[in-house]
């Protein structure tokens, strides 16, 4: 099936207890035991079904399995929030104490997880100084445990080359985890270029309506844990904390996630709810027509910026001359980003008065929602970074984020353009005037 189908049918068909085509949200937190033996049967995994809703849960399992399929991956965990689906696959894969190789360009919760919080848990962070795999490969040692990007970084918008860092990641015996949230499945599926992991926000484009948090650790099921057993004991010895289980011995092909489950979510509880995967569920339905919507807007913003003299420089890899150019095609099909950064005329201060003067683009930190939003980085989402940090991430003091919406074109173009107009002007009241007098 092609992703539009996908999005609507996938991993459910009817409900069982009640032939309701749409996915009913199971609120529930326990499931009844036929006896002291089926009980036993579930709990020590012989049987297939529901014992706890922190485990698992119906309705969660709907949305785990149409992400999955979106992804081609063979199975994967719903968790509360991309952060959460980012720490438990870390956790997984390194707990005995390691080193994640990562590109520099990250979001920047997720540069603080690497570099500051779980190092406290015997897991480092290591950035090399760019997303070329010698660079990344140059890092790699007996220690690692795996290696990480972004598909498409938030916010420096450079498209990561997944064939070429999966063969540097798989020539050390490590896997590649890629976190494909600006992407979403709807741009690109990273498991048919060689990742092994992938891990989404579906806070953004997948749910695409800002209303929800949710995280997804996508398996791809390639990855040998059991010849790489040396590295990676921890999924085919037996698991004390569970009974003497062997991951890769009971799962197979679907150990990581299960494992995560088993270990991370049944532990420490970063559950998604019911009413949460129903609403996420909801927004992937229609995924694959706002990502094209949204793709279109972005190309047209990306343009209209450049022609503009009141705009000094734009960065959209849907540009031919841009250095990903050639990326975006391999891996997007020709479909850029609609995540854009510019910086107007007047530097710091410009900037500021073009994002004050903002009407119909809100601002705020997110990206994905079906409105347009906009970030001012430095000040925000990557303000816990150093200078140098942030300029690796590709964050500069004067730097704008556009997250392009699926409003009609012509009013986004508007907003920008009054904007653009306060910005110059230095009076932010002027949008305001002009679009009171339209
Ligand atoms: C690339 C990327 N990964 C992960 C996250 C974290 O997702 P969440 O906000 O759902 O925890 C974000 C949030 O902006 C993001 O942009």
């Amino acid at each position: 099936m092609r992703n539009e189908t996908i999005a609507i049918h996938g991993g459910f068909d009817q409900d069982p207890a009640t032939k309701a085509v749409a996915v009913p949200i199971y609120q529930n937190v326990a499931y009844a035991f036929d006896s002291a033996d089926h009980g036993a049967a579930l709990f020590n995994l012989e049987e297939d079904g529901y014992r706890y809703s922190r485990i698992s849960n119906p309705t969660v399992a709907v949305l785990e399995r149409r992400v999955a399929a979106l992804h081609g991956g063979v199975a994967a965990l719903a968790v509360a929030s991309g952060q959460a689906a980012l720490h438990y696959a870390f956790a997984n894969v390194a707990d005995r104490g390691g080193n994640i190789v990562s590109v520099p360009q990250l979001y920047g919760t997720t540069h603080t997880l690497l570099a500051h919080v779980l190092p406290r848990q015997g897991i480092t962070g290591r950035f090399a100084a760019s997303d070329r795999a010698d660079d990344l490969g140059a890092l790699i040692d007996g220690d690692t445990r795996a290696v990480f990007c972004e598909s498409i970084g938030n916010p420096a918008g450079n498209v990561a080359d997944i064939a070429e860092l999966a063969a540097v990641a798989h020539r050390h015996g490590v896997p590649l985890i890629v976190d494909n949230t600006v992407a979403s499945p709807i741009l690109q599926k990273p498991i048919a270029f060689g990742a092994d992991i992938v891990v989404e926000s579906l806070t953004k484009f997948m749910g695409g309506h800002g209303t929800t948090m949710g995280g997804a650790i996508i398996d791809g099921g390639q990855f040998d844990w059991a010849a790489n057993a040396a590295r990676f004991p921890a999924f085919s010895e037996p698991d004390a904390s569970y009974h003497g289980l062997s991951y890769t011995g009971h799962f197979g092909q679907t150990a990581f996630v299960a494992r995560c489950r088993s270990v991370y979510q049944r532990t420490t509880g970063a559950v998604l709810a019911p009413l949460s995967a129903f609403m996420l569920l909801q927004g992937i339905e229609t995924v694959a027509l706002r990502v094209e919507r949204h793709v279109e807007n972005g190309a047209a913003v990306a343009a209209y910026l450049r022609r503009d003299p009141r705009v000094e420089w734009v960065n959209y890899a849907g540009f031919p001359d841009h250095p990903d150019h050639a990326r975006v095609q391999k891996y997007l099909g020709g479909r850029a980003s609609s995540l854009l950064t510019f910086g107007v005329r007047g530097g710091l201060e410009g900037g500021k008065r073009f994002y004050d003067a903002l009407r119909l683009v809100k601002r705020l930190v997110n990206i994905g929602d079906a409105k347009s939003l906009a970030c001012h980085p430095a000040s925000t989402t990557h303000r816990q970074m150093t200078a140098s940090e942030q300029r690796g991430a590709g964050v500069t003091p004067e730097l704008i984020r556009l997250s392009v919406g699926i409003e009609h074109i012509a009013d986004i173009l508007a907003d920008l353009d009054q904007a653009l107009d306060a910005a110059e002007s230095g009076r932010a009241d002027l949008g305001a005037r002009r679009l009171a007098s339209e």
